[in-house]
């Protein structure tokens, strides 16, 4: 187990390119196998989860195969041959090692009619149910039975196009439902469904392989379901939560980083929060430039589905307010664990106070180095930006949960002028 050892101090400055969206690409790999025949994805992130996603789909009949050709080899293309028959029962063992594992369960009911999956694993950001999915997938005709730690669902006639209510709009359920629902008899209306980015970018995907969708980025969307889909080539569209990662990053340190293919229209809150903690945010013709000149000021954050203040960004925000001016309030609408993080950051002399999901972060001058554990990916990324502006030195362990979705981070970091090491236990 290696952890990542941070020296405080260092000012980010420099350009950084923003790879293709972890929680984009691993859906898009998933509804490849919708269609037999090879389908090509580009602008895919380096990270585990994707190594993780390419050897469920190899288990599962395809083929696949990766060349890391782009930025600094931090991003590549993947050629995913879908089989005529792909498996129908995933692996247990990968699949309980991320969340995301949980994306073929649409495509596999619909082109095998019948699937079964462990129930996955992944960060340990809460209880992360899979009732909505179940709800979903029994809307549309689907037997769904839960069989010791495996969930086992089954279409034998194919499934039915029907209205489904989703009753929190779950970007992973979102996701399952439509994956479904694109191949099945009649349509499909999808009511509080999710609007992120990653949901649009699946839907364009979807409908480049022949899938009727309309509403992609509404609350309402509607699939009406076609036949067959046919294989496609897609780019994955870029990670607005690792172009955040890195603007914090900069407004943190009193840097100047400019951030290279983001999507500015997908971060339109975080930037406008970025400009009150005091930095400059100037648009670029292909991202953005975040200056800061002085210490920043608190800015509260409450985390929403999008287009509200993504969760993903709220431990970021956090490291930033622990040493900002001022104090800032944190609510935590969406993930109820992460707050484990916090805790984390006090052993780095934060002043927090929670009260169930909320918590008051008092700004101190200077944060100590200490050594502390990633709980999940984002908290990973929080731990090493309060890092990169304490005193001495941190140590973050636990960092395969930070591999699993930042391509490239520690480069990129280093690029920018942290000190910052991968060093064994
Ligand atoms: C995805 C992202 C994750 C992000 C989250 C919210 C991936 C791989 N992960 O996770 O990074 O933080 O969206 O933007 O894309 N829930 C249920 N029952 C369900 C489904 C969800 O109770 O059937 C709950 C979850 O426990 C959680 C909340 O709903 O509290 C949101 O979950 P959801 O939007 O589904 O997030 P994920 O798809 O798991």
């Amino acid at each position: 187990m290696e952890r990542f050892r941070v020296q405080g101090g260092a000012r980010l400055a420099g350009s950084v390119t923003v790879p293709g969206a972890k929680n984009s690409a691993l859906k898009l790999m998933a509804a490849t196998l919708l269609a037999e025949g090879t389908s090509r994805l580009g602008n895919v992130p380096r990270i585990l989860d994707v190594e993780i996603m390419a050897d469920l789909l190899h288990d599962l009949g395809a083929v696949v195969d990766v060349e890391w050709t782009g930025e600094g080899g931090h991003c590549g293309t993947a050629w995913i041959t879908s089989p005529q028959r792909p498996g129908h029962e995933v692996d247990e063992r990968l699949a309980r090692r991320m969340r995301a594992s949980i994306s073929l369960l649409g495509p596999l009911l619909a082109r095998c009619g019948q699937v079964r999956i462990a129930l996955p694993g992944g960060d340990a950001i809460g209880a992360r149910g899979l009732d909505m999915h179940v709800h979903g997938l029994l809307r549309l005709g689907a037997e769904v039975e839960m069989d010791q730690g495996f969930l086992v669902a089954r279409a034998p006639d194919g499934l039915r196009g029907r209205p489904v209510a989703l009753a929190f709009p779950s970007v992973g359920a979102t996701e399952t439902l439509l994956m479904a629902s694109a191949t099945a008899r009649g349509a499909t209306v999808i009511e509080n469904a999710a609007r992120e980015p990653e949901i649009v970018d699946l839907c364009t995907m979807l409908e480049e392989m022949g899938a009727k969708i309309g509403g992609a980025g509404s609350p309402t969307i509607e699939v009406q379901g076609v036949e067959r889909l046919s294989s496609v080539v897609y780019e994955t569209v870029p990670d607005r939560i690792v172009a955040g990662t890195y603007a914090v990053g900069a407004a943190m340190t009193c840097g100047d980083v400019t951030i290279r293919r983001a999507r500015t229209d997908h971060l339109q809150i975080v930037l406008d929060k970025l400009a009150e903690t005091g930095a400059s945010v100037v648009r670029t013709p292909d991202g953005f430039r975040v200056r800061m000149d002085r210490r920043p000021s608190a800015v509260d954050v409450a985390t929403l589905p999008y287009p509200g203040f993504a969760t993903d960004l709220q431990p970021q925000f956090a490291a930033l307010n622990a040493i900002a001016e001022g104090s800032a309030m944190i609510t935590e609408n969406v993930f109820e664990a992460r707050f484990l993080f916090l805790h984390e950051l006090t052993q780095m002399g934060a002043r927090i106070e929670m009260d169930g999901h909320h918590a008051v972060v008092r700004g101190v001058e200077r944060l100590t180095g200490a050594a502390v554990r990633a709980s999940d990916v984002r908290a990973g990324a929080g731990l090493l930006l309060a890092g990169l502006v304490a005193e001495g030195e941190t140590t973050v362990s636990e960092i395969h949960h930070i591999d699993r979705g930042y391509a490239g981070l520690l480069e990129h970091f280093r690029a920018l002028g942290a000190s910052i090491h991968r060093v064994p236990r």
